[in-house]
């Protein structure tokens, strides 16, 4: 491994570049190629052994680009395991950070929710990491199917979409959470709207700076951090480049971004 080598992101469609966004700010010297699989997105209701599949090929397609690191971009994937995730492959791999410390000083009521894929909360992998680091706290969690087909719609704004926020905000109000964290990486598309929806009182937490950090701390550790690269990053998407651009703008300094529409076999 060296430090010129890039950094691979995967997320299942637009999502993970809510976590692009930070690895660039924190680390603007990086090399990074993002795949979004968005003739396939979402994973979230699709079964285990079929999401398995689908990041093996893109993980086959990063180690022919020589990548030091993965960041998985996407809880749904992270929570796979990173054994599996990583398959063989030399370079590190950086899941999704639960938000198990995140939440400290934060939930007054030790009550706290997580929106996140259908997949996601079946695992039972958020609720378990989080009791377990904080016994104290009662976490509830809430499967979200219509937001990421709605985001990658760009339904940003509709009745459709304030509706379906509002659904799955009441239902985790019932349990009476104050702090919410944003599980699935999509969903920062949707901040303002979800904060809206829960109203004063509720905190809404989004992982992705955290998972930037650990991302950041490996690479120092190992003395891969790139001191000098240039600081770009390949956007690549496995359909609907434009869709795929106009969402790019919503999160990213387009200015520091080459789009590509890839093959995930080449
Ligand atoms: N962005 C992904 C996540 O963080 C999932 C979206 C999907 O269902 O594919 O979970």
């Amino acid at each position: 491994m060296d430090r010129e080598q890039p950094v691979g992101v995967i997320d299942s469609g637009v999502g993970g570049m809510s976590v692009l966004r930070w690895l660039q700010e924190k680390m603007p010297h990086e090399h990074f190629i993002f795949i979004g699989d968005t003739a396939r997105t979402p994973y979230g209701d699709r079964p285990r052994e079929e999401i398995i599949r689908f990041v093996g090929e893109m993980t086959a397609f990063l180690e022919r680009r020589h990548i030091k690191q993965l960041v998985v971009a996407c809880n749904t994937i992270t929570v796979l395991g990173t054994d599996i995730i990583r398959d063989g492959h030399d370079f590190d791999v950086i899941g999704m950070g639960k938000g198990a410390l995140m939440i400290r000083g934060v939930t007054k009521n030790n009550r706290v929710g997580f929106m996140a894929t259908d997949f996601t909360v079946s695992t039972g992998a958020h609720k378990a990491e989080i009791e377990r680091v904080d016994p104290g706290v009662k976490v509830f969690g809430q499967g979200c199917p219509k937001l990421v087909p709605l985001i990658e719609a760009e339904k940003f704004g509709t009745p459709e979409m304030k509706a379906a926020v509002r659904e799955y905000a009441d239902m985790l109000k019932t349990h009476d959470v104050d702090t919410v964290l944003l599980s699935c990486t999509h969903y920062p598309f949707l901040q303002k709207d979800i904060e809206e929806a829960f109203g004063g009182g509720v905190t809404v937490l989004d992982p992705a700076a955290m998972t930037v950090g650990h991302a950041y701390e490996v690479l120092e550790e190992k003395h891969l951090l790139n001191p000098a690269g240039d600081g770009r990053a390949d956007v690549c998407f496995t359909a609907d480049l434009e869709r795929a651009r106009r969402l790019a703008a919503h999160m990213l300094d387009m200015g520091r971004c080459d789009f590509h529409l890839i093959d995930l076999k080449k």
